[in-house]
C-alpha cells in the first residue's frame, strides 16, 4: 500500500513536471515514505532521513526533504522538532497535496509545512499511475487502492489511528480505472486496502446476498482483457459466504488467499481482539481449499504478543503444521504507542522473542519448501511480468497461487501467459520451463 501511494504522489509529480532524478544525490525533493507498523521500519526512516540531511546541508542546501505516510501521520510536528531539516510532513490523507506544498516551499510562500488534518474524500486521491512503469513489473500488474483506513482496531495495531476510519471509493471510480490501466496492457489488479474485504460494508447495500466487496470484484471481473484479480490486505472475518463461493465461479479471481491468522492460540486472538477463533479460522481454509483445490494460503504471525506463554506459542506452531501455509510472514511482536497492547502486563523479554520467531521460522519455512518441491513436474499458468530482478537473461512470472516462476525466454513473452513446466525449487522460488502452448 507504501508503494502504491508513493507512486500516486510520483505520479502527481510527474504531471507536474518534475521528473526522477537518477539517484538521490541528484534530486531536489527527496519525500520518504514512511510504515509504523514496526517501530524498526520508523527507525529505519528516521535514520535515512538523519543521513539525507547531513548530505543535503553539504552540497545541495536547497533539496527540499519531507516525511509521507503512517509516521509523518502519527508524529507530525515532532519530526521537525527531532530533525530541523525537514521541510514537508504530509499526513496519510494529505499525499495528493504534495504537489501543491511542494510549489508552496519552492516558492518561498511557506517555510514549512506540517499537514496531518483528516480531509473528506482522501481515499479517492490516490488514483494516479506512472505512465510507463505502473510498477515494477513494467506495466503488467497494477495495484489499485480502493479503500482506507481500518475499524478493527486489533490492539497491537497503529494503523486506525494513522490511517483512520474505514472510508471506500465507490464502484465505478473503480472499475473505471482498472479499465483504463487495462486499455494501458495491464493484465492483473490487486485491489488494496488496510482491510480490504470490509469495502463498503456500511455504504454499499449487499445485492442479492453479495457484500459490497464481492460485487466489486465481480465489476471488475467484467473489464475485458483483465487476466487476473487479486487483493490484499485482507481480514478472515470479513470472507464471508459469499466471498468464499466467488472463488468457484469467477475464474479471473487466482487461486490465492491471504489469511492473517496472528496467533494460533484463542487466548491471544481475544487480546488481540481479531474477531475469530482459531476453529473458525480452520474452517475458512477448508472451505476455500474445497471451493478451490490448489489454492495458495498464506498468513501473517505476531510473535510475543504481551502475556503470550509457552502454551499459546505451541498452538500457533500446531497451527502452522495443520494449516501448512504457502507462506508465512512472522512478526516479532513491536510496542507501538497508543495501542491497547502496549500497556497489556507481561510484555515479553526481547531474548524470548527472537527465540520463538527463529523456532518458528524453521517450521515454517521447511513447510514452505516441501511444499515447493510439490510442484515440481507440475504444469502452473504463469503471467509473465518481466525480466528476472536477479538474473536478467531469464524471465520471471507468478502462479495463480502466488508463485515466483524463473524461466528462459524472450520479449515476446512478456505481458502473456504461458504455461511453465516446473523443473527446480529453491528455498522461495520455482523454476521451469515454458510449454509451445501460449494460454492467450
Ligand atoms: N508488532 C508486530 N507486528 C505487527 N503487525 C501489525 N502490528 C504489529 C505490531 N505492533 C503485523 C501483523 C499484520 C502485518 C501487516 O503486520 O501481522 O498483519
Ligand atoms: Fe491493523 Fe489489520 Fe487489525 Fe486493521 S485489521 S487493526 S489494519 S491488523
Amino acid at each position: 500500500m507504501n508503494e502504491r501511494d508513493s507512486e500516486a504522489v510520483a505520479a502527481q509529480l510527474m504531471a507536474k513536471g518534475y521528473g526522477v532524478a537518477p539517484d538521490e544525490s541528484q534530486a531536489d525533493v527527496i519525500l520518504l515514505n514512511t510504515c509504523s507498523v514496526r517501530d524498526s521500519a520508523e527507525q529505519k526512516a528516521l535514520n535515512k532521513m538523519d543521513s539525507l540531511a547531513g548530505q543535503v546541508r553539504k552540497h545541495r542546501p536547497d533539496t527540499l526533504l519531507g516525511f509521507m505516510g503512517c509516521m509523518a501521520q502519527s508524529r507530525g510536528e515532532e519530526l521537525i522538532d527531532q530533525l530541523p531539516d525537514v521541510d514537508l510532513v504530509l499526513g496519510t490523507q494529505k499525499i495528493h497535496r504534495a504537489g501543491q506544498y511542494l510549489d508552496d516551499l519552492f516558492a518561498g510562500r511557506r517555510e514549512r509545512v506540517v499537514d496531518t488534518d483528516a480531509e473528506k474524500g482522501s481515499e479517492a486521491a490516490i488514483r494516479e499511475h506512472l505512465p510507463e512503469t505502473k510498477n515494477n513489473s513494467a506495466g503488467i500488474t497494477a495495484f489499485v487502492s480502493i479503500m482506507q483506513g481500518c475499524n478493527q482496531f486489533c490492539t497491537f495495531c497503529i494503523v486506525p489511528y494513522t490511517r483512520g476510519r474505514e472510508r471506500c471509493r465507490n464502484i465505478e471510480d473503480i472499475v473505471a480505472e482498472c479499465r483504463g490501466l487495462v486499455d494501458d496492457g495491464v493484465k492483473e489488479v490487486t485491489l488494496l486496502g488496510q482491510i480490504v474485504n470490509s469495502y463498503g460494508k456500511r455504504e454499499i447495500e449487499s445485492k442479492d446476498g453479495k457484500s459490497a466487496f464481492v460485487q466489486l470484484i465481480e465489476a471488475v471481473h467484467e473489464i475485458n482483457g483483465l487476466e487476473r484479480i487479486r487483493f490484499t490486505s485482507p481480514h478472515p472475518k470479513g470472507y464471508g459466504k459469499d466471498l468464499v463461493e466467488s472463488y468457484g465461479r469467477l475464474p479471473k479471481l487466482v487461486e490465492n488467499a491471504h489469511l492473517p491468522v496472528q496467533s494460533g492460540s484463542d487466548r491471544m486472538l481475544k487480546l488481540m481482539h481479531r474477531g475469530y477463533t482459531r476453529d473458525r479460522f480452520v474452517e475458512l481454509v477448508n472451505q476455500l481449499r474445497a471451493v478451490r483445490s490448489g489454492i495458495g494460503v498464506g498468513t501473517d504471525i505476531i510473535v510475543g504478543f504481551p502475556g503470550e506463554t509457552e502454551e499459546d506459542f505451541e498452538h500457533t506452531l500446531s497451527l502452522c503444521k495443520q494449516v501448512k501455509f504457502d507462506n508465512a510472514f512472522l512478526f516479532k511482536y513491536s510496542k507501538r504507542r497508543d495501542t491497547p497492547a502496549a500497556s497489556m502486563p507481561d510484555q515479553l523479554p526481547e531474548e524470548l522473542i527472537e527465540e520463538r520467531h527463529a523456532h518458528l521460522m524453521e517450521v515454517t519455512d521447511e513447510i514452505r519448501q516441501r511444499k515447493l518441491q510439490d510442484y515440481i513436474g507440475r504444469r502452473m499458468e504463469v503471467l509473465v511480468e518481466g525480466y528476472s530482478r536477479r538474473n536478467t537473461e531469464r524471465l520471471e512470472g507468478r502462479t495463480r497461487c502466488n508463485k515466483i516462476v524463473i524461466f528462459e525466454g524472450g520479449d515476446r513473452f512478456i505481458g502473456q501467459v504461458l504455461e511453465v513446466e516446473i523443473e527446480s525449487a529453491t528455498k522461495t522460488t520455482l523454476y521451469g520451463n515454458p510449454a509451445i502452448i501460449n494460454l492467450n
